[in-house]
């Protein structure tokens, strides 16, 4: 089973995962979490030159390097893992792309649906969860997280992070798109309940989740 989150930066998705991933191991499941861009030894240099560089790089550019890092992913980890019976657990997959590359920078959704396609080779999640949370109060939480004041031009944050507030609002309205378009994949969770209501839904939506239900 492939389960993956999305949401803006700060949305609690790396805190969600450690939470499930221990709660599946516990009840005996073989767990595999990963977060992209990254994951093997070329996705983790495409992710130092995409987050932690300090030169420009083009849409189009950005857009390739996570196609690369994703398909170097997908191909090395993720679909040996799933044919093993692994639960893979993604922080971030192709609807990252779709609501930063596309909706954040502006590079057209159909271009952009086939990159992905060609990335991925059609591989798609069994269940997303997105944690809703406003740009403004998420990013708050990355920066009390770096304990920084509040400035995108700060050079704690990394690339995407310095991208600021209005890029970040074309994502979440991107986000919301995106699910309205596949519903019965997604799963959409108020992200500024407690980390342990948060938690207690995923785990309840995944114990009511059954394959038939959405094949
Ligand atoms: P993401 O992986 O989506 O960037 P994180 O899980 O790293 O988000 O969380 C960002 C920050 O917000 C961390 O400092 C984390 O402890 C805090 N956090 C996570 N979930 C919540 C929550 N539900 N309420 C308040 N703070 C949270
Ligand atoms: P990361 O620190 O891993 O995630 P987060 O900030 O949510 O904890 O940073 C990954 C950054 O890359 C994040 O800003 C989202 C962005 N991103 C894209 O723009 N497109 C993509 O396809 C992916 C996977 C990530």
């Amino acid at each position: 089973m492939l389960i993956t989150f999305e949401g803006i930066d700060g949305a609690g998705k790396s805190t969600q995962i450690k939470k499930l991933a221990a709660h599946l191991r516990n009840q005996g499941d073989t767990v595999l979490t990963l977060r992209e861009p990254g994951g093997t030894e070329v996705a983790e240099n495409i992710r130092l030159i995409l987050l932690e560089s300090r030169h420009d790089i083009t849409p189009v550019g950005e857009l390739l390097l996570f196609s690369a890092s994703r398909a170097e992913l997908v191909n090395e980890v993720i679909l040996p893992a799933l044919k093993e019976g692994t639960t893979v657990i993604l922080d971030r997959f192709f609807d990252s792309t779709t609501a930063y590359q596309g909706y954040g920078r502006g590079i057209d959704l159909p271009t952009l649906s086939s990159i992905i396609a060609l990335s991925t080779g059609g591989l798609k999640p069994d269940i997303t969860f997105y944690l809703d949370i406003l740009p403004e109060e998420a990013l708050i939480r990355k920066f009390s997280e770096k304990s920084i004041p509040l400035a995108f031009d700060n050079d704690e944050l990394d690339r995407m992070e310095r991208s600021g507030l209005d890029f970040y609002r074309k994502v979440y309205e991107g986000y919301g798109s995106i699910m309205q378009q596949e519903p019965n994949r997604f799963v959409s969770i108020n992200a500024r309940q407690s980390i342990q209501e948060i938690h207690t839904t995923i785990i309840r939506t995944l114990k009511e989740w059954s394959p038939e239900q959405h094949s």
